[in-house]
């Protein structure tokens, strides 16, 4: 885990192919570049990024980060992995893919670096605060987790080791007040945080599904609280070591060792097909079939609690909104449970757009924009507003305050495109459309106002 974030990443050269998405992608010099060709074989819609840091210790996988000019730290679509080199980065499988769109967050960090500024994961993570600890050792002023009581200490490992699910479903949320940072080791992860699970409990294996198997385990729930991930596990170099023989006589021959070997086997995970992961649901006979393709898709069904309690009606409330079945009362209490959020203040704004309650929504978009100038949702809800009630100068400046901010969204191209062609400009709207396209090659929305402009 110290090698969690690498700062200044030795990165392998090589050229990838994607058929589903038809990209190009080359690595070369610290920098990953895609393009297309078109039908005479020419290079079209190139993107070049510099990689500036790596996630993963490249024991399975090194997945790589772009910082841009503005500071915005992007997740880079294709990942090296130790079984098969250069592919698709886990979730980019698809002809869809969000290419060099998105976005590493706090969210990311939390589980990946030692803060929010990324770093590799450091002692303070399981330790707390070591501050006061190096200036006067004593045992009261340091965590050590062999001292909590078994929930805690498990606790310490799986505020990064449970996620029940990386996407199709909201798999836990913070109870309010909470900010992503800090939690703090020794403290129940429950008072954080409440995780859901899909209440049809349907088997799935995902690449950060240690905790989430191992919690189904009938050695975990009917060893009374007794079993922990340093049962099997040394903290410091994270090995495993055989530790079945703790609890079972084993029921077989003498001599039999490779316990895990069978009863914990290492499988393709279905949101990342490029990795095998060790299965930690301990059963009898493990049976399984491998995934061919990455599954993403949305869960529309009913979720239940995994681990803690409370938040379940809003999990619905937030499932109905990722899905786009959100009614306005779901945008309102959803903001209701993250009060000061731009983003939630900015979803709830874009909504009563869409709900056709334009004078409702500027007064929050304007809020937004005060709260945090660069938000691409407020300054692009805002310029349509303008462009309808007809001023369009107006609707040029906050664009262009938007593309400052990002010039690689593609949606900011599109409504520039619309606002040169209410203008009359059909040149700068031709050259933003194509802009659009560059960055998002498969935006049937760039495609089609393109088509309609010749
Ligand atoms: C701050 C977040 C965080 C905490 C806390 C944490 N881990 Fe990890 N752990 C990670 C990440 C991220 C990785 C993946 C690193 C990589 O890229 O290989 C990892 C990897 C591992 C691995 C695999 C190492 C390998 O060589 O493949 C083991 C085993 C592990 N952790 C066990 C634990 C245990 C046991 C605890 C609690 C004592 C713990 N972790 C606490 C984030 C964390
Ligand atoms: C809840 C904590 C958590 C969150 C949130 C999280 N990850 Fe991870 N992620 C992990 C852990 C732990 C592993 C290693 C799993 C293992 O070895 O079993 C991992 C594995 C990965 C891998 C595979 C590379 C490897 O080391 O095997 C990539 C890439 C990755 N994460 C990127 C991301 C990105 C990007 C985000 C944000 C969109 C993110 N993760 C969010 C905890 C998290
Ligand atoms: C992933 C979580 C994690 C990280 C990171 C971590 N530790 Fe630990 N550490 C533990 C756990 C868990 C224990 C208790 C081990 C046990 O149960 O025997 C422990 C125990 C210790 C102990 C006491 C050993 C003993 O015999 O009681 C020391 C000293 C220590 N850690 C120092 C460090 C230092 C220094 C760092 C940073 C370089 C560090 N640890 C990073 C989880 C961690
Ligand atoms: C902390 C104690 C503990 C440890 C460590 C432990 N188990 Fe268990 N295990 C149990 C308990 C308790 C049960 C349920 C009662 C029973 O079947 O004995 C169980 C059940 C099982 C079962 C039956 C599962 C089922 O679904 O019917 C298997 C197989 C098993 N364990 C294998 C292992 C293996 C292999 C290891 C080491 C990788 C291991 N256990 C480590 C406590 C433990
Ligand atoms: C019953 C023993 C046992 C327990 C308990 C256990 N693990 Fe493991 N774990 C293993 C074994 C065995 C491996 C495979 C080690 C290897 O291949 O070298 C493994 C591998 C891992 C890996 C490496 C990635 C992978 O999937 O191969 C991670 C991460 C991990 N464990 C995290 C955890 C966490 C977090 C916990 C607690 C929630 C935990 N483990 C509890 C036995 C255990
Ligand atoms: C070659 C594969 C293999 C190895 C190695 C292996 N097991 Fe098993 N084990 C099995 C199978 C298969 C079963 C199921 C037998 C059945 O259901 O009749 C089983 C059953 C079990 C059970 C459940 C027994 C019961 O009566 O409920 C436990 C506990 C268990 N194994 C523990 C272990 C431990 C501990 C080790 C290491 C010392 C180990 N196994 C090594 C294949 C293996």
């Amino acid at each position: 885990m110290g090698r969690s974030v690498s700062l200044s990443p030795r990165v392998s050269e090589g050229a990838f192919y994607h058929r589903l998405s038809n990209r190009h992608y080359t690595v070369r010099d610290g920098r990953m570049r895609r393009n297309q060709k078109d039908a005479q074989g020419r290079e079209v819609n190139p993107v070049e990024k510099t990689i500036d840091f790596g996630i993963g210790s490249g024991n399975h996988a090194v997945t790589y980060v772009h910082r841009s000019a503005e500071g915005r730290l992007i997740e880079l679509p294709v990942s090296y992995y130790a079984l098969s080199g250069w592919a698709m980065s886990p979730g980019y499988d698809k002809p869809d893919h969000l290419d060099f769109r998105r976005e590493v967050t706090a969210a990311c960090l939390f589980c990946h670096s030692d803060s929010s500024d990324p770093a590799p994961i450091g002692c303070g993570r399981c330790h707390g605060d070591g501050a006061a600890h190096a200036l006067k050792p004593s045992r009261e002023n340091i965590v050590n987790p062999k001292r909590l009581p078994a929930s805690r200490q498990l606790d310490v490992c799986l505020q990064c080791h449970l996620e029940t699910a990386s996407s199709g479903f909201p798999d836990s949320l913070r109870h309010a007040g909470r900010d992503v940072w800090p939690y703090k080791p020794g403290e129940a992860l429950t008072s954080y945080k409440t995780y859901f699970d899909r209440d049809d409990s349907k088997d799935r294996f995902e690449v950060n599904h240690a905790g989430y198997r191992l919690m189904q385990s009938r050695c975990f729930t009917e060893s009374g609280g007794r079993m922990t991930c340093t049962t099997c596990h040394d903290p410091h170099s994270a090995k495993a070591r055989n530790a079945c023989g703790s609890c079972h006589s084993s029921p077989h021959a003498r001599g039999t060792t490779d316990c895990a070997g069978c009863h914990m086997p290492k499988r393709r995970t279905e949101d990342a097909i490029h990795v095998r992961m060790t299965d930690h649901k301990i059963v009898r006979s493990p049976k399984f079939e491998e995934p061919k393709d990455e599954r993403h898709e949305a869960f529309a069904g009913g979720l239940k609690a995994f681990y803690g309690v409370g938040l379940l009606d809003l999990a619905h409330v937030k499932q109905a909104i990722d899905s786009g079945r959100g009614t306005e009362n779901d945008y309102r209490r959803w903001l209701a449970l993250e009060p000061g959020s731009s983003a939630a203040l900015a979803s709830l704004g874009e909504a009563l757009m869409r709900f056709g309650k334009r004078a409702e929504a500027v007064p929050l978009l304007e809020q937004v924009r005060l709260d945090d100038p660069r938000n691409q949702a407020a300054l692009n809800a805002l310029a349509v507003h303008h462009a309808i009630e007809g001023r369009l100068g107006k609707a040029m400046d906050l664009l262009t305050e938007a593309r400052a901010a990002n010039p690689d969204h593609p949606l900011t191209w599109i409504n520039l495109g619309v606002t040169h062609e209410a203008l009359g400009d059909t040149r700068k709207a031709r050259a933003a459309y194509l802009e659009a396209i560059r960055i998002q090659p498969d935006s049937s929305e760039a495609r089609r106002r393109l088509a309609a402009l010749r």
